[in-house]
């Protein structure tokens, strides 16, 4: 028998064979554990004909629940695998036993299998959303691959970081642990065509194996994350085999659970009023769009080095908006301290509001009032041209029917056409 070692990062799962303190895919320091193959396969080849295939039928489960329906693409497919991540305490028990509630209430029979809280605790929880879920307190993994060769058709396993195989001569949580048992069980879901939705935590110090190291083995990936302020959590798709990744769901924790947000406005401004340097943006995340306050503050700098401060907003963009704005429209922030902030503590990750940032930079600038229904909503590329994006229908009539004036690459194209409107609300 012939043995190989090689070694295995605990946080992405990056194979290599030369052991190193930095895994060199992910980057993170002393990730890499030793592990040992046996090589002593034999080797038998199973061909068959594709025609002769009995292929199983493909049944989508419903929610019930059309938001989140659209997000599955119809709903949870038979045979598929779901992997759904978040930070510890976000939410993800709650969303789950939610789910599973609407599943059984749609009459599809639902087991939860809980391998970190005990039922009491889940039952808890349950009774705050008032449901008959049937849960099954495991996590022992042949124990687990038994259950979900009984008679139901979606198998919930919360979380995958608490299974545990004796096969694997690794601690519970490990990248080794975690990546077996995962296999395991899709294997089985695979081939008695059920449902299997895994949840997974996500830790910045890659201690427990990330979901990154699970991605490739199913079929789509979910990832639940929040913002603090508001109290909304967002459903967002990675990846989805079964359908577009453009779809999020907005949910609002209530004492009783997650309550879908059915309005497609989502407002974080507090503060309506006018004044210099405040513009408002807007970010697009499926068919929602969230408002939120953005304010500029450019004062004459003191010193031949001026400050560029930026909170909630990268400080490398909004340097190349200024240079952008410099460079299309003679308007120039080279004597100026700016100080940027996104109102409500937020951290935005996302380029649409370049359009709000240019627009309240402009605004301190020429000390400009941009009107209170004025809305942005785009990137800026280099050249000063404004990014063309889709906006669903829905949002479109929503806006037809309000006194928001939104501006974007149809009505909007450049930084000049952004500084005509800026000066024409004026
Ligand atoms: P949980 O689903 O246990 O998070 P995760 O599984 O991602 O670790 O959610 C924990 C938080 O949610 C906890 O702080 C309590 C809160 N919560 C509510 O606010 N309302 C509810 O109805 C429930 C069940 C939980
Ligand atoms: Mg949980």
């Amino acid at each position: 028998m012939k043995e190989k070692t090689y070694y295995v990062c605990s946080n992405c799962g990056f194979k290599t064979t030369k052991w190193s303190g930095k895994c060199p895919n992910c980057g993170e320091w002393n990730t890499l554990k030793q592990e040992i193959q046996n090589k002593h396969k034999s080797h038998s080849l199973n061909i068959v004909k594709l025609d002769e295939i009995d292929l199983k039928e493909t049944i989508n489960y419903k929610t019930n629940y059309k938001q989140i329906d659209d997000f599955l693409g119809g709903g949870f497919v038979s045979g598929g695998v779901y992997l759904v991540a978040g930070s510890p305490g976000i939410g993800k028990s709650t969303l789950l036993l939610q789910l599973s509630k609407y599943l059984l209430e749609n009459n599809h029979n639902v087991l939860y299998i809980s391998a970190e809280e005990s039922a009491n605790q889940l039952s808890l929880k349950a009774n705050r959303l008032n449901s008959k879920i049937q849960v099954l307190e495991s996590n022992d993994l042949d124990e687990i691959v038994f259950a979900l060769k009984q008679d139901y058709n979606i198998f919930i396993i919360d979380s995958i970081h608490t299974i545990y195989s004796s096969e694997v001569d690794s601690y519970v949580g490990s990248i080794n642990q975690v990546r077996l048992c995962a296999q395991k069980l899709i294997e089985t879901a695979k081939e008695y065509n059920k449902t299997l939705i895994i949840v997974s935590h996500i830790t910045k110090e890659g201690i427990i194996a990330g979901p990154k190291a699970l991605e490739h083995l199913v079929d789509a990936v979910f990832y639940l994350e929040s913002d603090e302020k508001f109290n909304h959590r967002l459903l967002r798709a990675t990846k989805n085999r079964f359908a577009s990744t453009e779809q999020v769901v907005i949910f609002q924790m209530t004492q009783n659970g997650l309550k879908i947000v059915e309005d497609e406005f989502l407002t974080y401004i507090e503060d309506a009023t006018e004044s210099e340097g405040k513009a408002i943006g807007a970010i697009l995340e499926g068919s929602y769009l969230m408002f939120v306050e953005i304010q500029a503050l450019c004062v004459r700098s003191p010193f031949g080095m001026p400050r560029r401060t930026s909170v909630g907003f990268d400080l490398n963009r909004l340097n190349m908006l200024l240079a952008v704005i410099e460079k299309r429209l003679g308007i120039s922030s080279l004597e100026y301290d700016v100080y940027l902030n996104v109102i409500g503590g937020f951290k935005i990750n996302n380029t649409l509001v370049d359009m709000a940032v240019a627009a309240s930079i402009i605004s301190s600038l020429k000390k400009i009032i941009i009107q209170k229904n004025y809305v942005f909503l785009g990137e800026i590329d280099l050249l000063g041209n404004i990014r063309k994006i889709k906006l669903p229908d829905v949002l479109r009539k929503k806006l037809n029917s309000s006194n928001i004036k939104l501006f974007l690459q149809e009505n909007t194209p450049n930084v000049e056409s952004l500084l005509k409107a800026i000066l024409q609300g004026h």
